[in-house]
């Protein structure tokens, strides 16, 4: 329904204002047709991208990365596995020990300073092998040698199933050099670098956090053939038919299928997204760690949704509709509105508490009026929900691709795991575009380390 229709911004007292204030939020509202033409096109850019001719397949944004992980876990699997997850808001380490197939999993969380994120990178990759020893110290690892699978979340061009190169950071990760360069070779580098590591380490993966997520979810139900990350950044990865894939040439009789990384984030970098992008996505954009990059993204993920929300309610403060006469400056710095604001204020009830807690977080509170509060919880739920909807074209173009009768989807990420109602709003989109599958959707917390272990523990072979 359009936000106008909505009882908050109704009960507007005041008839300009309440007009300003739809207007402003209604251009943040998708129609049927925009996302019906938002599948569309995402259709279109698939096809390009899995052409075999380099001149259509320039014309895609979407790498549609083969991951060569072809194996998913059979139940037999044993052994001890380890998972190393860069490219979240922080690093992670994941043990998992298989026993006839079950998992028992450790997971340690390892700080990653914002300075660090601007380089140089070996400074980052000596901070995670650091990171590394003390995990294997603490966790007392006595085994030998260990395989290792490394999650390493940035558009990478796949050589193999342990070689890639880093196409471009993104997310908040800044660094001046190392693309062009190997993740597992710069890993390798790092822990030759520590003198004192307990263990020796077979480095033999490099996997996105997608196929990670995709991995963890098929080892939670077998149904599972999506993985997708919903946090900082945003993507998603599917188990795809061999036939119906070109870029992967080494086919064999015993090939029958293939994990294949979308990095949808960059959808649209070459423009095909301009016709439902709005001013807030473009000025986030123009203000971003990486313009004109990995434009999709930028409309939901949780390192710019609370941006979005703030440049919308700048605009209401702008043209007199939000706390009248006041000039906000808390609320008028970049970047100072995170998504966990906009997480808690979806969670509020009658009572709003979590909205009052951020305005005066944000020096509001003693102006704002319950009617500021009721607008802002709008605009949270309107950027909210326009952002799950674009999600949820994407992923409805990749369940018809797809074309199972039943699909299970993966998700981690902080936005999905957090956001009371993104999940929803997918699962409900989902059901009207795609109603010939039946879908269910998981969460798999840490899912994204945990797969790189899995990834070691089917494709590893003792040399
Ligand atoms: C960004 C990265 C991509 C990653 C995603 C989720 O889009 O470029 O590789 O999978 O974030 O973390």
């Amino acid at each position: 329904e359009p936000a106008g229709s909505r009882s908050a911004v109704r009960n507007i007292k005041d008839e300009a204002t309440r007009k300003k204030v739809e207007e402003i939020l209604n251009s943040c509202v998708l129609d049927d047709a925009t996302i019906k033409k938002i599948m569309d096109v995402f259709e279109d850019q698939i096809n390009l991208a899995n052409t075999l001719d380099p001149e259509k397949r320039k014309k895609s944004n979407l790498l549609w990365e083969c991951t060569y992980v072809r194996n998913l876990l059979t139940g037999k699997e044993n052994g001890e596995y380890l998972g190393l997850d860069l490219g979240g808001t922080n690093f992670r380490v994941v043990r998992v020990v298989m026993k006839d197939g079950e998992a028992t999993t450790t997971t340690k969380y390892y700080n990653l300073d914002d300075k660090i994120l601007s380089g140089p990178c070996q400074h980052i990759f000596d901070h995670i092998a650091e990171s590394l020893e003390s995990f294997l110290k603490e966790e007392n690892i006595t085994a030998s040698c260990l395989p290792v699978g490394f999650t390493f979340s940035f558009p990478s061009d796949q050589k193999s199933l342990k070689n890639s190169i880093l196409v471009t950071w993104t997310k908040s990760f800044k660094c001046p050099d190392g693309v062009g360069q190997d993740a597992c070779v710069m890993l390798e580098e790092a822990i030759a670098r520590r003198k004192d590591m307990p263990v020796k380490l077979d480095v033999m993966a490099r996997i996105s956090d997608t196929t990670g997520a995709l991995m963890a979810g098929n080892y939670a139900d077998k149904k599972c053939r999506i993985g997708v990350i919903l946090g900082t950044g945003s993507n998603a990865a599917f188990v795809e038919r061999i036939e119906n894939y070109n870029k992967f040439e080494g086919k064999d009789p015993d090939t029958k299928q293939i994990i294949v990384n979308t990095e949808w984030g960059a959808f649209g970098d070459n423009g095909c997204c301009d016709f439902y992008r709005n001013d807030f996505e473009r000025e986030v954009d123009k203000y971003s760690n990486h313009v004109n990059s990995f434009t999709f993204e930028k409309s939901f993920s949780g390192m710019y949704l609370g941006e979005l929300v703030r440049l919308v309610m700048v605009k209401l403060v702008d043209e007199g509709c939000l706390f009248k006469g006041n000039p906000c400056p808390e609320l008028k710095k970049r970047w100072e509105f995170p998504t966990s604001y906009v997480t808690s204020i979806e969670e509020d009830t009658d009572t709003s508490k979590n909205t009052w807690s951020v305005l005066k977080a944000l020096n509001l509170a003693d102006v704002a009026t319950e009617e500021d509060v009721a607008i802002v919880r709008e605009t949270c739920a309107v950027v909210s929900e326009r952002g799950a909807k674009i999600v949820a074209a994407a992923l409805a173009v990749l369940l018809q691709h797809i074309n199972l009768p039943e699909v299970t989807i993966a998700f981690d990420g902080s936005v999905y795991e957090k956001h009371p109602k993104f999940r929803i709003h997918i699962a409900d989109l989902l059901a009207k575009l795609v109603p010939t599958t039946k879908c269910t959707m998981i969460m798999v917390k840490d899912g994204s380390g945990q797969g790189a272990a899995f990834v070691a523990a089917v494709e590893y072979k003792p040399s």
